[in-house]
């Protein structure tokens, strides 16, 4: 099981975890596929966000692949403004329906963070929402202290984790 960048031998599988994922906002959203931006065009457009454009925060995007499968998605951002440190933080995470509740969550954390401390990351923010209690117990696994939590303008309790650079 590892980590790889999102190429076009994925395109197919990528696809198959859309269609699994179904009608909800499918997360990540740089994962989001969109009817008339060709798959080259989406790769490109997650290179160039790597590379950082002006104004923009750097991230990087992996699958979490077993043999030919896709298991999960995550979202890597370089570095943190206000609304990343409040909501978003530096990691954002899904697995595949059918492949929750088998530690892949914590698993592609764990391979996340090999990333951000590459990356030179030292403290490192994951967060999720107060009912999401598979997120936070990944993070928790792989070390995360809890902050202050965070309010959104709408009532949404935001909770929030470091995890400490491990090299
Ligand atoms: C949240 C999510 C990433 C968890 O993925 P997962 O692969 O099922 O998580 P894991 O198998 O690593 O589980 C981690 C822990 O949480 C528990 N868990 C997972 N889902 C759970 C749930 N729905 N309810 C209660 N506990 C849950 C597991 O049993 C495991 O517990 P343990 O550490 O005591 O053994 C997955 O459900 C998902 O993709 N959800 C939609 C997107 C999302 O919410 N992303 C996170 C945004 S921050």
């Amino acid at each position: 099981m590892r980590l790889e960048k999102p190429s076009e031998k994925w395109q197919n599988e990528h696809l198959a975890y859309i269609s699994e994922w179904g009608e909800g906002k499918l997360s990540p959203n740089r994962f989001r596929l969109e009817p008339d931006v060709s798959y080259n065009q989406f790769l490109d457009q997650l290179t160039h966000l790597e590379s950082g454009q002006p104004g923009q925060i750097p991230t990087s995007n992996f699958f979490l692949v077993d043999d030919d499968r896709i298991l999960g998605m995550v979202t890597i951002r370089h570095k943190l403004n206000d609304y990343l440190l409040n909501v978003d933080g530096h990691i954002g995470c899904s697995i595949r329906p059918s492949e929750r509740r088998k530690g892949y969550a914590t698993k592609i954390l764990s391979e996340a963070m090999k990333i951000t401390d590459e990356l030179g990351i030292d403290d490192v923010l994951i967060t999720c929402n107060e009912d999401n209690i598979g997120s936070a117990k990944a993070i928790l696994n792989n070390g995360g202290i809890e902050a202050e939590p965070f309010e959104e303008e709408h009532g949404n309790v935001i909770r929030r984790f470091w995890i400490k650079r491990r090299q």
